[in-house]
């Protein structure tokens, strides 16, 4: 197996980002900031574990070892209202780099990608994008090679689905992704279709104004989920999604 370093991912790495590594981190997104506020732009920093990282509202997101733990700060060509974009495209590329080393993945909106083993469907990789000034910094991270008794309930590690990944090669599959799909803006949403396992399903949103619960009909740019509530069709763009169980 390729080890985890800095040579291992930038070797072979098409996109045009330098990559700083570290062994271990507090959080990536922390240290993506920083570079941020320095102005630096298309630099990856990228761990192996991270001891206080950061989830979406304000949660902590756990980062044992084996994980693959990347921020990217980007200067997107997009209009700032387009930035929803970046996180989708992130987590296409995301759940695509882990479909090439063998595990079946699927994207709950906005942005969590899922895997399925003999427990039911689990959370293995989350997004959590920040705006720093004129830079996006996109924290992306994957339980990958990590002990599932390390994580917390309702998330999955891929080594327990179908054995060890190259970490490596999913960070540099993950950045290569990205810089692809952000040359090709007006393609996302349909990538993001693709892999979608939220369209078609019941879900029930708790959004900053209160519960949407319906049929998830459609993603619109640049990320807005379109539920059929029975009466009327409501556009979301923020809110935790959960499937609710199939109709029979
Ligand atoms: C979520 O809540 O689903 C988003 C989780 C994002 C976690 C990643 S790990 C790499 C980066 N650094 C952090 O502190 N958070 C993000």
């Amino acid at each position: 197996m390729t080890a985890f370093d800095v040579d291992a991912i930038a070797d072979g790495l098409d996109a045009p980002y330098r990559v700083e590594f570290h062994e271990r981190i507090g959080s990536t997104n922390d240290r993506a900031r920083e570079l941020a506020e320095d102005g630096e732009t298309g630099v990856a920093v990228v761990t192996g574990e991270q001891t206080a990282g950061r989830g979406r509202r304000d949660r902590s997101w756990a980062g044992p070892p084996g994980g693959v733990y990347l921020s990217l700060v980007v200067d997107p060509d997009l209009e700032p209202g387009d930035y929803p974009l970046v996180t989708m495209a992130a987590a296409v590329a995301t759940a695509r780099a882990l479909q090439d080393q063998g595990v079946e993945t699927s994207i709950k909106w906005p942005n969590d990608v899922l895997a399925t083993d003999a427990d039911g469907t689990g959370k293995l990789a989350g997004i959590l994008t920040e705006r720093v000034d004129d830079h996006l910094v996109v924290g992306i991270g994957v339980n990958a090679n990590v002990d599932p008794g390390e994580l917390p309930e309702r998330a999955t590690s891929a080594q327990s689905l179908v054995g060890a990944l190259d970490q490596a090669a999913l960070a540099r599959a993950i950045l290569d992704g990205i810089a692809t799909r952000l040359l090709n803006s007006e393609e996302i949403l349909a990538a993001w279709r693709e892999d979608a396992a939220t369209l078609g399903r019941q879900v029930r949103v708790e959004t900053p104004g209160g519960t949407i619960e319906g049929e998830a009909v459609d993603v619109e740019r640049p990320g807005r989920l379109v539920v059929a509530t029975g009466d009327r069709t409501v556009e979301v763009s923020t809110g935790d999604c959960e499937h609710l169980r199939r109709l029979p």
